[in-house]
């Protein structure tokens, strides 16, 4: 059984959220927002964060899978689940769970772009900026973390489970 070890508390979660999007606020003055959380692991944080955001925040959800083994990335991604909206026009925030080696991130936002949106601003709720193999600029990081594996908060282990698992915890 591998070994779990708090890393970031659900009240530590809970005001950097409360931060970034008094951030996010002041950064989109006048504007709308189009969320699109990146699935499965994103959508504890984008509900926490949203709330936050005191702006018109419009949804969509995008599903893209890295291939490779359980816990590691390969350099392929493929979307699994395009948006259902349209986006031309208009001021997008990509959420994403955690960004390691940057391919996810990377992949999406270029396609996105050819969409024609007004804008593209990424939101991490985490990132391991040890690992990064391609370069993707990030506009807003809640939490830098050390190259670990991480649970909880809608992060899975390699099966699937403890996404709903209140906090994050490093599995080793
Ligand atoms: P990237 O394309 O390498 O940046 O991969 C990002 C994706 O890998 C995330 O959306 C997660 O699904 C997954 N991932 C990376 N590190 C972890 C981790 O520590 N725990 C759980 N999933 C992770
Ligand atoms: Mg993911």
């Amino acid at each position: 059984m591998a070994n779990m070890t708090m890393l970031i508390t659900e009240e530590e979660i809970d005001k950097r959220c409360s931060d970034l999007g008094m951030e996010i606020t002041k950064a989109y003055e006048g504007k709308s927002i189009h969320v699109i959380a990146v699935l499965t692991g994103s959508v504890f944080f984008a509900c926490e964060l949203t709330k936050y955001i005191m702006r018109p925040v419009t949804f969509d959800f995008i599903t893209a899978a890295s291939y490779g083994n359980s816990t590691e990335s390969s350099g392929e991604v493929k979307v699994l689940k395009d948006l259902i909206s349209d986006v031309e026009g208009k001021d997008i925030l990509i959420i994403e769970d955690i960004i390691d080696s940057g391919r996810t991130l990377k992949k999406l936002k270029d396609m996105l772009q050819e969409r024609k949106p007004n804008s593209i601003k990424i939101c991490t709720m985490l990132d391991k900026p040890e690992r990064r193999v391609v370069d993707v600029d990030v506009d807003y990081v809640a939490f830098k973390i050390p190259d670990k594996f991480v649970v909880g908060y809608g992060l899975d282990y390699t099966d699937g489970t403890m996404r709903n698992l209140p906090y994050i915890a490093t599995m080793e």
